[in-house]
């Protein structure tokens, strides 16, 4: 928590942070007067210098100073006499210092600044060795020092934003009366039937700690097995020896004690010869009883079919999560682990979910040019200086919505009159990214909900319209990103739901408990899934997926 002190009057106390000594930087710099009114106050503040130089043959130091709290630095004036300036100004040096807050000369670009008296801590950097340095840096470059691309003005800006998305997301769904479900990460079921998951698997590790055990310490040889039975055997004669003998019970309980040693041993001995190098097989094919969790499992590729057993329940709800999809692409708008918020609503069919949908992504834009304006004016600056009109327009107009046939009749006619797809135009075709971008960027210039697709194209969970040819689906297509949300009404009907699985060449038994919720109190229900990282692309206008994730992964990347 950050105590701020926005409309404070000028002059009033600024306030430290909650659980620290300092005061954050936008706690000054983020007042109607820039800070103007704090003139006078002794604070501690605490950061990583963005440019530092030296003035006036080195008797003080100016450091521009950020803490991420606020995409504006604190101009920061160190005297000699106070540290070792040559120590301060290098770029990436982190420093915590005290002093007094005093208004610059007039004409200066700043309202406040901070005059050090006390120099706390610093952290050095050698700036010839420093992986960031000051010159403007390509995202690309960053993407591969990805653990201090964070100390920089657009990433910092991103995860701000990102933060802010988070929590209008969490705000638009409690305040609506959706339940917030977890659904796992680790799942049995795809969800998607595309056949794009990651595998869960201990076995591989399991065969190479077998394998590294067994070349350090060999398997008993049969011959060792046979030697063991021997032992059990005239154990076991011995005292049965001693039994017929009569002998004393200390003699017969010490012998049977030796017995059971070589028992023991034996076990030992077989279960080890046991011991094979590689993943253990059964009837030619992987054997998962012996995985992890006695089956096959994978990383979700959507939370949808679990959180609808809460939608079947409790009736509104939603998941936020990471998911994952092994596909091999490499574009801009595709990561193998990204996040997906997907909320579920009973008693509600298309309509409601397109309602629902439009609902919060203005909510979403909205709270952008609410809470971080400032982020948004970075990014208007530096990436897309359309982005905050952009975010304007669609918190402020209806969506337009067509059907999938209607789309298909569009791209026709811009064909005919000579604009030129990649990808050939029929009805039938999964619309491909150039043809959503084409109905939402140049057509209708907003965003576009296309609803209705052909069922061949789409999952196997989706309602059957009556026409037996459709599906109650519907895509958001925002431009910058093409498609932002992917939806549908739930087919709640058994037997067709049944036959749709069949007809997908789906195995029936991993979706048995799927069926179940048609089977027993089954209910028309809706839901939908936006794709994160899609939305911030959206947002900020920055061209790669990969650059608003904290820690992309994506095909041959996985850093951290
Ligand atoms: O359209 P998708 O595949 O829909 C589902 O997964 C449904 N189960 C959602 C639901 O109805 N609950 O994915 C939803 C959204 C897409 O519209 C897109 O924005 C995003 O997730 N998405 C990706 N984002 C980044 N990288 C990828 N590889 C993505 N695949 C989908
Ligand atoms: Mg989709």
């Amino acid at each position: 928590m950050v105590s701020t002190v926005n409309n404070a009057a000028s002059g009033s106390k600024v306030e430290k942070h909650a659980f620290s000594d300092r005061v954050t930087i936008r706690t000054i710099l983020n007042r109607p007067d820039g800070g103007a009114g704090l003139a006078g106050q002794r604070v501690r503040v605490g950061g990583w210098v963005k440019t530092g130089r030296e003035q006036g043959k080195g008797s003080f130091a100016f450091l521009e100073v950020n803490d991420g709290s606020c995409p504006a630095n604190l101009q920061v004036i160190v005297d000699a006499s106070v540290a070792d300036l040559g120590q301060l100004v290098p770029t990436g040096t982190c420093v915590s210092v005290e002093g007094l807050l005093k208004n610059p000369p007039e004409g200066t670009k700043q309202k406040i600044e901070l005059r050090v008296e006390k120099v706390i801590d610093v952290g050095t950097v050698d700036p010839a060795k420093y992986p960031i340095p000051k010159t403007k840096l390509t995202l690309e470059f960053l993407r591969d020092r990805i653990h201090f691309r964070p100390r920089t003005n657009t990433i910092s800006a991103v995860a701000r934003i990102r933060n802010a998305l988070a929590y209008a997301t969490h705000t638009f769904f409690q305040e609506n009366g959706f339940l917030y479900i977890h659904t796992p990460i680790i799942t049995t079921s795809d969800c998607e039937g595309a056949g794009e998951m990651f595998q869960v698997t201990t076995l591989i590790s399991e065969a190479e700690k077998i394998e590294k055990e067994l070349i350090k310490n060999p398997p008993p040889t049969e011959a060792d097995v046979e030697a063991a039975k021997l032992v059990v055997k005239e154990k076991g004669e011995a005292v049965a020896k001693l039994k017929s003998e009569k002998a004393s019970k200390e003699a017969i309980s010490s012998s049977v004690a030796e017995l059971t040693k070589a028992k023991e041993n034996l076990a030992k001995v077989e279960e080890r010869s046991k011991l094979k190098p590689g993943i253990p097989q059964k009837d030619g094919k992987i054997d998962y009883l012996q995985d992890f969790f006695a089956r096959q499992a994978f990383l979700t590729v959507s939370g949808q079919l679990q959180v609808e057993t809460y939608a079947c329940a409790v009736s509104n709800v939603y998941t936020f999560g990471p998911t994952f999809r092994a596909e091999n692409s490499h574009t801009s708008r595709h990561l193998a682990e990204f996040w997906m918020v997907e909320p579920e609503i009973a008693f509600a069919d298309l309509k409601d979910d397109m309602n629902c949908a439009e609902a919060y992504v203005k909510f979403l834009c909205q709270w952008l040019l609410d809470k971080c304006l400032d982020d948004m004016e970075f990014m208007a600056k530096n990436y897309d200086k359309s982005c905050i009109d952009r975010l304007r327009m669609v918190a402020s107009t209806a969506f337009e919505r067509i059907s999938y046939t209607e789309a298909v009749d569009l791209l026709l006619e811009a064909v005919k009159e000579g604009k030129k797809f990649e990808n050939n135009v029929e009805w039938g075709i999964d619309l491909a990214s150039e043809h959503e971008r084409y109905l939402t960027e140049v057509k209708f210039q907003k965003p576009v909900i296309v609803y209705n697709y052909p069922k061949g194209i789409k999952a196997f969970y989706m309602r059957v319209n009556d026409d037996l040819k459709t599906v109650a689906a519907m895509d958001v297509l925002v431009p910058k990103v093409g498609e932002l949300i992917g939806g549908s009404q739930r087919e709640e009907r058994y037997d067709v739901i049944k036959s749709r699985i069949e007809e997908m060449g789906l195995p029936l038994e991993p979706y048995e408990w799927y069926l179940d919720l048609r089977r027993f109190g089954t209910v028309k229900h809706c839901g939908f899934g936006l794709g994160f990282e899609r939305m911030i692309l959206f947002a900020t206008g920055i061209d790669n997926i990969r650059d608003v994730i904290p820690f992309p992964r994506y095909p041959g990347r996985a850093d951290l």
